[in-house]
């Protein structure tokens, strides 16, 4: 995996943004494997002003989403609506290439994910505790897309977009670290101190007490990284 380090989320933002405009210039039908939270969002608003600019077509893209809350009761935090804000309804994209995991059926999204082609470019952030998607600490390397019970940090970690601690969903289904490291390429990135451990344990030991170190040693693996983020590193 290779780490590049950006002055801040806004530099990381442009250039990822780029990427994946690029991308889809080029390959229209492209399959893109998305994030939520706060670190893709810079990344968003460049492809969508990419895509305002140039009519970048996304009609032909096709999506899968790293993960989704099961039972969310607040229907405003669901992963769905934060990329329809974010993304989906900003470019023309067909909302029926859009795919999140099924909790009822999580082992048929690798199928599905296999059966359009596999993923072109995979985004993702990190948590806190390392996890990426929702695949927290210990999950084995060779997982598939699966229900997830989330840790405790994790659901601190998230309670800031909810009323209360009390309304952040207790599970999750999310792209296992296999169905992850199948993609063609894949962009991670991480932002701000609060992940500077993590950023620091995914480069030292590929051990599954860090998940994102699944990458470590992975060619077609880039993270992006700020300053304090990179603190560990630099
Ligand atoms: C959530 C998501 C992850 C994401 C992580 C970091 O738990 N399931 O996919 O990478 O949070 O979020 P943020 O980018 O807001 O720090």
């Amino acid at each position: 995996m290779e780490v590049i380090y950006k002055k801040n989320a806004e530099e990381i933002g442009i250039e990822v943004g780029d990427i994946i405009a690029d991308l889809v210039k080029a390959k229209p039908n492209s399959v893109l494997g998305l994030a939520t939270g706060s670190s893709p969002i810079d990344t968003y608003n460049r492809i969508v002003e990419r895509a305002e600019k140039e009519k970048i077509d996304f009609s032909r893209v096709v999506t899968f989403n790293l993960d989704e809350y099961v039972d969310c009761g607040d229907e405003t935090q669901t992963y769905r609506r934060f990329m329809d804000e974010h993304l989906f309804n900003r470019v023309n994209i067909n909302k029926a290439n859009t795919h999140f995991p099924d909790a009822a059926h999580p082992e048929k999204y690798d199928e599905e994910i296999a059966k359009a082609g596999g993923v072109d470019l995979q985004l993702l952030g990190i948590g806190a505790n390392g996890h990426i998607g929702f695949n927290e600490p210990n999950t084995p390397f060779n997982s598939k897309t699966h229900i997830v019970e989330l840790t405790e940090k994790t659901r601190s970690d998230n309670a800031r977009f909810f009323k209360s601690l009390d309304d952040v969903p207790t599970k999750a289904v999310t792209m296992g670290l296999s169905t992850i490291t199948k993609a063609r390429k894949i962009i991670l990135i991480a932002t701000g101190i609060n992940k500077s451990a993590a950023i620091a344990l995914m480069c030292r030991d590929r051990d599954v007490s860090c998940p994102a170190s699944v990458l470590k040693d992975n060619k077609n693996a880039a993270a992006y990284c700020d300053e304090a983020a990179a603190k560990y590193l630099l």
